[in-house]
């Protein structure tokens, strides 16, 4: 007899096969009981009649708890009105392991207590739309950039330097010395540019900062593109592309996650391109006219960014921000050496800032003068200046934080339901 999944029940209406799963709910009514089968890549509702089936398989379809594995077997009848539009009429039912008493009820529960129980958590099905949604999403990032013949790198977890400013970064024992763990894969993304041309890096970054709110982990995941004789204007058209390459491919293939996660469609169907530009000045300017106080040359906070994207229905460009409050690697704005050739793309809604990047400083002097101005140690970094000492060329990129624009697509209120396993400064465990 055939193992099947869920999601290829369609081909086996009529036929006899066997399911393995969990239970994932069950109820009676009269002399029939039914189970809800859980086998991952979705759910199935299981009839199991007196007649049908042995005295012993009927008694456990009675008892046996939530969250028990079991093996089913029966036969597929197509149901409109059952989820899924298939059913099992039970022949047999075997327990692989019983489950103790499962900690999570139906009922409400706080989300300290679920982030506590986040291995078991994983499990509802609201949990489950997200992580189906997260792996769609990388897919079609790294199949965007795939297909435009960029290349994909690893870029090194333990760096001897800070990317993203020395406040935030993870200090880790190595050897005799200290390690760093990463805060961006930038940097040796730009070396591997210089090789390869158009490259990404797709993996872990961390940051020890002290904020908790609903768009800040400690370990997040970034893509992040760069690019060989690429300067601002092209890279905000790529950044473009891809942000409506990953709605479209959303609303085209995970419509089943967005039903269960409640998602307004509508909210999604108006990110089409062109998306606005407005630059920094601009955005002051904008600040002004909404009565919110804000002066020249601060950074934008959560409270501005909001603000802000509350203002368009489609996510916005700012760019060109005052040079003194972005990383040292930006390149000047030739035209206002204040200002630096940065990029942030703000998403809609409220949710802000899901991409982060720009121009990169290509003149060695230049690039020597902001290292010493941010009083960032030079030794570790003279790798780096090297890219600026042989075949040096203008370049550009950005990273894509994966959390906050899934948070953002699905429609959620917080980052820590958009990864398995969040890290946060306040949480560690499980
Ligand atoms: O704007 P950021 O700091 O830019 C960089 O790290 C550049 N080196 C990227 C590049 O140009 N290659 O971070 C990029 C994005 C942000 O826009 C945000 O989406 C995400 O990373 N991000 C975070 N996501 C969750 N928690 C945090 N603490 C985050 N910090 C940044
Ligand atoms: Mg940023």
């Amino acid at each position: 007899m055939d193992w099947v999944t869920t999601d290829r029940i369609s081909g086996y209406a009529g036929k006899t096969v066997e399911l393995r799963g969990w239970v994932a709910n069950k109820r009676s009514s009269g002399k029939i009981r039914f189970l809800l089968l859980r086998d991952g890549p979705g759910v199935i509702q299981c009839v199991i009649l007196p007649d049908r089936v042995s005295a012993d398989a009927f008694e456990l379809a009675d008892k046996v708890p939530y969250e028990s594995a079991v093996i089913v077997r029966g036969e597929v009848r197509e149901d409109k009105r059952s989820p899924g539009g298939f059913e099992i009429t039970v022949s047999d039912l075997k327990l692989v392991s019983e489950a103790e008493d499962y900690p999570i009820a139906k009922k409400d529960h706080g989300v300290g207590f679920l982030m506590d129980h986040r291995h078991l958590w994983l499990r509802s099905s609201r949990q489950v739309a997200l992580l189906r949604l997260r792996s769609a999403l990388t897919r079609a990032a790294r199949q965007f950039f795939d297909e435009k013949g960029f290349i994909a790198i690893e870029a090194p977890i333990l760096t001897p330097t800070s990317c993203e400013g020395t406040t935030s970064l993870f200090q880790v024992e190595y050897f005799d010395r200290h390690a760093y763990l990463t805060q961006s894969g930038q940097l040796y993304g730009e070396a591997a540019a210089m090789a390869l041309g158009k490259i990404y890096v797709h993996g872990p970054t961390f940051r020890a900062e002290k904020s908790k709110t609903r768009r800040h982990l400690t370990e997040f995941w970034m893509i992040e593109p760069e690019m060989a004789f690429w300067e601002l204007p092209e890279t905000i058209d790529l950044a473009e592309g891809l942000i409506c390459r990953l709605v479209e491919e959303t609303l085209r293939s995970c419509s089943q996650e967005l039903e269960a996660l409640e998602r307004d469609r509508a909210a999604l169907e108006k990110v089409t391109p062109p998306f606005p530009r407005i630059t920094y000045s601009e955005v002051v300017d904008l600040l002004e006219d909404k009565g919110v106080p804000f002066v020249w040359g601060n950074d934008l906070g959560a409270d501005e960014e909001t603000v802000i994207s509350q203002a368009f229905d489609k996510p916005v460009f700012v760019t060109h921000y005052p040079a003194v409050i972005k990383a040292f690697y930006m390149k000047r704005d030739r035209n206002d050496p204040r200002l630096a050739l940065a990029m942030d793309l703000l998403a809609p809604e409220g949710y802000g800032e899901i991409i982060g990047g720009g121009q990169r400083e290509d003149s060695l002097d230049e690039l020597e003068a902001r290292i010493a101005e941010h009083g960032l140690d030079r030794d570790p970094l003279e790798w780096y200046l090297d890219l600026r000492r042989y075949g040096s060329a203008p370049h550009a990129g950005f990273g894509l934080g994966i959390e906050r624009t899934l948070a953002w697509i699905a429609g959620i209120h917080h980052v820590r339901e958009t990864i398995p396993f969040p890290r946060l400064m306040d949480r560690l465990h499980p």
